[in-house]
């Protein structure tokens, strides 16, 4: 029988859980797969040094199942494992993230771990990234220049309606750009006045990726 799009959230979850030691000092993103993460990390019964959570939704979900969660700017160490969820990912492990409005965290939170594993189910899997329009966190104020670069761009901006991220700020989401060199879109778009994240993480690329498909999960290592 098929497996339908949750079994297989909760399947690669349980298997991120499974290759995680004791004793973590781990990053936890934010999503649907995430908390299938979450729940199935409580249920195993593994010890977690601390957590740091990329949103209040996650956070929230960690210390109802007990998890202690602490504050990024509380540690002296870097975090030994980062495990969130994509939009999309490619075969070079750059993703777009940002679709439940997260994204600075996460890219925050990404940059202070050792290792990005990323689990998704495969419809998140994609040759070229572009298809899922891209999250862009933005100042208030910069929405009209940032939108007029993005046009000039080739991409179409849609202001995300009704959301305001973790930090305060609105999301735009731009369509149909096509990012063959992730690296260079995520610089570029960095260099807009009045961007906060993009969310392109190719600087925070994956180090593994963690994929559930009908036969299973395998595995992408990144090539360097
Ligand atoms: C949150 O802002 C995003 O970056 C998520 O990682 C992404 O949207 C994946 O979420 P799902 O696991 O719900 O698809």
């Amino acid at each position: 029988m098929q497996k339908n799009q949750q079994q297989l959230k909760e399947e690669v979850a349980a298997a991120a859980v499974a290759s995680l030691p004791d004793d973590l000092l781990i990053g936890v993103g934010t999503g649907s797969t995430v908390d299938c993460f979450i729940d199935a990390l409580a249920s195993s019964g593994k010890r977690i040094r601390a957590a740091v959570a990329s949103s209040h939704r996650s956070a929230e979900r960690m210390v109802r199942h007990g998890i202690r969660v602490v504050e990024l700017s509380s540690l002296d160490e870097p975090l030994t494992v980062y495990v969130d969820g994509a939009d999309e990912i490619e075969p070079g492990l750059a993703m777009i993230k940002g679709g439940g409005a997260a994204l600075t965290r996460e890219k925050i939170v990404a940059s202070a771990s050792e290792a990005f594993v990323c689990i998704v189910d495969e419809s998140k899997l994609v040759e070229r990234l572009g298809r899922f329009p891209l999250p862009i966190e933005v100042i208030q104020m910069a929405i009209g220049p940032v939108t007029r670069a993005l046009v000039a761009m080739g991409g179409r901006p849609v202001v995300r309606e009704g959301v305001l991220t973790d930090n305060g700020h609105p999301i735009i989401d731009v369509h149909g750009l096509e990012m063959d060199d992730p690296l260079a879109w995520e610089d570029r778009l960095n260099a807009l006045p009045g961007v906060v994240t993009n969310g392109v993480f190719a600087r925070q690329r994956a180090s593994l990726a963690l994929v559930a498909g009908q036969s299973g999960v395998r595995q992408i290592k990144a090539s360097r």
